[in-house]
């Protein structure tokens, strides 16, 4: 399976039973603390394999940093948290690359498995299926005020916490509900990942009332601290969709989330399964809409 469709990860089968699913993902600091922001990274790397039903098996560091520009001590800790987390997956490190870069970056080339007969796509939702998603909306524009100094200690805590967990129970209640489709929302925000998981095949109707929503965003989003990527993923996908109007949710639909949960399709009959799991394994869950036969390609705001 390759890059044509979109899908968060690339397949390659081994067996009947068997199949490598490999990512990968790096980007500069988007906290000031280098311990989180090594969690967060390797979190985001993570993802993908997640989003894709698989589980990761062994991770490599890719790091930029200059050991002239910055002390040691700080590369050291981005990596203890890339660790941690590797670790919390149940992954291993298996090694790295480095490469000496004024500006600091940090991610991981990830490597996981999966049954080939069990890959989860971000296409393949059904008319009627609910839309879940698994992480409160908000990192991009939290992160804006975070730089101008705008939350205090409880309010960064809060959302450094939510960017460096794992998707890797919400990825196992997604299988146990008999997922159809799933992908997890990053760089393109919560409308440019659905787009991707409808294409012209399907609609789908969102409700805006139930969208969980990071604490502080609507506040931050009204003084209009926005990421750049926000502008360009609403300029860039705002032709499919449908009743957009002014209000807070105008712009947290669009802004672009870091280390993001996943967002997937599950027939509505298996909505008890779902609650069940969610509890289970003490995964948030929120379902904020729903696939749609009508107006194919497009998202529909309710
Ligand atoms: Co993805
Ligand atoms: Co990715």
């Amino acid at each position: 399976m390759g890059i044509e469709g979109f899908d968060d990860a690339g397949v390659y089968k081994l067996s009947e039973g068997m199949a490598l699913v490999q990512t990968v993902d790096f980007f500069t600091p988007v906290v000031d603390d280098p311990y989180w922001f090594g969690q967060i990274a390797a979190a985001n790397a993570m993802s993908d394999i997640y989003a894709m039903g698989g589980v990761p098996k062994t991770a490599m560091n890719i790091v930029c940093f200059s050991p002239r520009k910055f002390p040691l001590e700080l590369l050291k800790e981005i990596l203890r948290g890339g660790i941690e987390k590797i670790k919390e997956a149940r992954a291993v490190l298996l090694g790295g690359h480095s490469v000496d870069d004024e500006e600091i970056k940090y991610g991981l080339a990830v490597t996981g498995i999966v049954d080939p007969n069990r890959i989860v796509k971000n296409e393949g939702a059904k008319p009627g299926d609910l839309l879940v998603l698994t992480k409160p909306l908000g990192t991009g524009i939290l992160n804006t005020g975070m730089k101008a100094d705008l939350l205090n200690e409880d309010e960064i805590l809060y959302v450094c916490r939510m960017m460096a967990e794992l998707n890797d129970r919400a990825s196992q209640v997604m299988l146990y509900a008999g997922v159809h489709a799933a992908t997890d929302v990053t760089g393109f925000g919560l409308i440019g990942h659905l787009k991707e998981m409808i294409k012209e095949e399907i609609g789908v109707e969102v409700y805006l009332k139930d969208i969980p929503l990071l604490p502080k965003v609507v506040d931050l989003a009204k003084s209009g601290f926005l990421p750049g990527g926000l502008y360009r993923n609403r300029d860039f996908f705002r032709p499919h969709v449908l009743n957009l109007s002014e209000g807070p949710l105008y712009d947290i639909i669009f802004d672009p989330q870091t280390s993001g949960g996943l967002l997937f399709a599950v027939p509505e009959k298996n909505l008890s399964m779902l609650e069940e799991h969610s509890k289970r394994l003490d995964v948030k869950i929120w379902i904020i809409g729903r696939f749609t036969r009508e107006k194919r390609g497009k998202i529909i705001l309710l």
